[in-house]
């Protein structure tokens, strides 16, 4: 299973849910791989020090996704990529091979805007896959409380892309945001960020409902495993 985290416009939290995502399926027990696509090599370094169990790749061009992610597939039960802001081509190598494309997406106009161009890389991508399409959904993040009027008018915003969004959200938490700079993920934080944990572990718990009952969906994730186990904080 190839998931590949993406959008065109930086700082959307592309990272924060592929580094987390990849942390939730080693948590689970399946081998995982990590993709770092964004060139930066940050996600590489927070990857390896927030879960050293998970192999990580660097793979900053398209012919290089292409190229590793055919022996990877047989290697590991899931590949998460973290995908580039603006490098088109690297995106668009993404969504050649992924069988789900995560778009996170912040509430403002800007962000709405660029995501409309990477749900248009993901539509072309869709056009020459007819067989294997990528499962597609986006992720809302960076949510104030419902006093903002820009929080709740998102998923009326979003609902334009014609993605569909996960009803689970993950707000603006100052856990999250120091949570790289630890290189490590919400769920080892303690009791400081038990909200943002909660919350996250929500959105990965629906993420697998998504790819169970998703139909004809590639290869489903081994669903009795997506859980964490016994005595993991969370
Ligand atoms: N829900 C959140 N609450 C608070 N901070 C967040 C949240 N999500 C992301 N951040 C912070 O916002 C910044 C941008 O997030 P991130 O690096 O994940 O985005 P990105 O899409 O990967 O950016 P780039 O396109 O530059 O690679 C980071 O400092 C991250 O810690
Ligand atoms: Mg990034």
């Amino acid at each position: 299973m190839f998931i590949a985290v993406v959008n065109q416009k930086g700082g959307v939290g592309k990272t924060t849910l592929a580094v987390h995502l990849a942390g939730w399926h080693a948590r689970c027990g399946r081998r995982v791989a990590f993709f770092d696509a964004d060139g930066q090599a940050s996600s590489s370094r927070w990857m390896r020090s927030a879960e050293p169990g998970i192999e990580v790749i660097e793979a900053f061009d398209g012919a290089a996704i292409l190229k590793q992610t055919g022996a990877l597939r047989k290697q590991v039960d899931v590949i998460v990529a973290d995908g580039p802001a603006n490098l088109a081509e690297v995106t668009r190598a993404l969504l050649l091979v992924a069988d789900l494309a995560l778009i996170p997406c912040g509430p403002t106009l800007p962000e709405l805007e660029s995501t409309a161009q990477s749900v248009r890389i993901l539509e072309a991508a869709r056009s020459v896959r007819v067989d294997r399409a990528p499962a597609a959904l986006l992720v809302l993040n960076r949510l104030r409380d419902d006093r903002f009027a820009l929080t709740r008018d998102a998923p009326a915003a979003v609902a334009v892309l014609g993605i569909p969004p996960c009803r689970s959200v993950l707000r603006l938490r100052e856990t999250l945001a120091d949570a790289p700079g630890q290189r490590t993920l919400v769920w080892r934080m303690g009791y400081r960020a038990r909200t943002a944990a909660l919350e996250m572990t929500t959105l990965m718990q629906e993420i697998e409902d998504y790819v169970a009952t998703t139909p004809n969906h590639p290869r489903h994730l081994d669903h009795r495993a997506g859980t964490l186990p016994a005595g993991q904080a969370r």
